[in-house]
């Protein structure tokens, strides 16, 4: 029922360093960010969200990967080995927060994959912002064509998947990555030469005490775990394919900081633009669709940059929605002795089910709600608030208690020049994981709770 020896395995360090960064990198840094980060005051967000990832956000995910390469087979194997039946029911959960993250985060993709498409035929840019708007709503609301692009993303999606982990998905990320952080500081450094740009830097940075408010701190930590992809057994995952010989804190490290240059610097794409033309920084969601077509529109090349930065978008999206799905491709083929080609396409068709419902919620079904929320959001709710905490939650007490010998014999081993962790690296390491990151979890989840508890509140008086 097990693989005792890991079917494949990350051929470089740095191929798996780009494949995990790949997975955090996504539409959390390229979307979510800028808006969130101008929504949430600035710095006082960023400096949290900075603070966070090189604390706790990192010492997760070396527990996550420590809990992978230790249990060497999927997310469910690795936390029964760890923790015993118990937490194999919890490894099991992670599954399904990953099909279930993946399939809403796919009709986000979908949408990327269509402004891409019509950026290149020079449909996506328009200097009038009303037309861009129904555009957007269209493209949102319709049924066809959401799902006809959703289609095509998943297919991407699933195609890297079938070529497996070192052909698939490291391949992908070894040409990709590279290619979108040199497309990125390109991007910036144009929007940081546009007259006017310095407000828009200012915005993104400027720092007050007002605004430190408890709300934003809790949003920074929220936001650490999803840009970091943990709680979703991504990590654990990724961690059964890399060698014995790899330092698990160095290559944590590496990812947390390409990690927020990312997000930074799609900040630096998108703010100093939005301020150059005068236009409204907390557009929320509809900012990366509705705002920056617009400014394409006005610079000289736009329609160039338009395809440039949705480029960036659908890579971001596509080699995050990649490390969704191997979660769950792992879960098949080693629990169930599945063919990686089976277990990929028996989860195309259910994705594409789900996903179709998702889409839907925005146009054709949303007067459906639960705790009123379209299906969309509700997914996105459940499983950022309560089942990726879960996991995390989970994660730390296995690996910062129940087997905390197991965490130390992974940090021991030897690397390839015979250096291992030190004493104190190991006890900082220890501190993070038994006490902070366990408190960043519930507080992080916190939120979620009182809400629905409101709700709940609310509907019944
Ligand atoms: N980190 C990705 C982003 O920022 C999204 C993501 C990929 C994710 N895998 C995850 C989020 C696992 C939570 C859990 O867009």
């Amino acid at each position: 029922m097990t693989a005792a020896t890991p079917s494949a395995q990350w051929s470089s360090r740095l191929g798996f360093i780009l494949a995990s960064a790949g997975s955090a990198i996504g539409l959390g840094a390229m979307w979510k960010f800028p808006y969130w980060a101008g929504e949430n005051g600035g710095a006082a967000f960023i400096i949290p969200f900075i603070l966070f990832t090189f604390t706790t956000g990192v010492v997760l995910v070396i527990a996550e990967l420590a809990l992978g390469r230790a249990g060497r087979g999927s997310v469910v194997e690795a936390m029964r080995r760890a923790g015993g039946r118990s937490f194999m029911w919890l490894g099991g959960l992670a599954v399904l927060t990953a099909f279930l993250i993946l399939s809403y985060y796919a009709v986000v993709g979908g949408w990327c994959t269509a402004y891409l498409v019509e950026a290149a035929t020079g449909q996506a840019v328009s200097a009038d912002p009303e037309e861009l708007k129904i555009h957007f709503g269209e493209l949102v609301r319709s049924g066809g064509r959401n799902i006809a692009w959703l289609m095509v993303f998943l297919a991407a999606v699933c195609g890297t998947a079938l070529c497996g982990v070192q052909r698939g998905i490291e391949r992908l990320s070894k040409i990709l990555m590279p290619g979108f952080f040199l497309l990125m500081v390109g991007l910036a450094a144009s929007s940081l030469m546009l007259p006017g740009a310095w407000d828009g830097v200012e915005y993104l940075f400027k720092f007050s005490w007002e605004d430190v408010t408890p709300e934003v701190i809790l949003n920074a930590m929220g936001f650490t775990f999803f840009s970091l992809s943990l709680g979703a057994g991504i990590l654990v995952t990724y961690g059964a394919y890399v060698k014995k010989e790899t330092p698990l804190p160095a290559a944590s490290m590496w990812v947390g900081v390409l990690s927020v240059q990312a997000a930074l610097l799609a900040g630096l794409v998108i703010m100093p633009a939005v301020f150059a033309y005068g236009l409204e920084p907390n557009a929320g969601p509809g900012l990366v669709f509705i705002t920056l077509p617009l400014i394409f529109s006005q610079i000289p090349a736009g329609g160039l940059f338009a395809v440039l930065f949705y480029l960036c978008l659908l890579v971001a999206a596509l080699t995050s929605a990649v490390s969704l799905l191997e979660v769950a491709v792992a879960f098949l083929v080693h629990e169930f002795g599945f063919s990686r080609r089976s277990a990929v396409l028996l989860y195309f068709a259910g994705l594409f089910i789900l996903s179709c419902v998702s889409a839907l919620s925005f146009g054709p079904w949303s007067g459906f709600r639960i705790f009123d929320r379209i299906i969309f959001d509700f997914l996105d709710y459940i499983c950022t608030n309560f089942l990726m905490t879960l996991n995390g939650f989970a994660v730390a007490i296995l690996m910062g208690w129940k087997a905390w010998p197991r965490m130390v014999n992974e940090l021991s081993r030897p690397d390839e020049a015979g250096r291992t962790t030190s004493k104190t690296t190991l006890a900082a390491i220890g501190v993070g994981l038994k006490w902070l990151a366990p408190l960043m979890v519930l507080a992080a989840c916190w939120e979620g709770v009182w809400g629905l508890l409101q709700s709940a509140l609310a509907a019944l008086f």
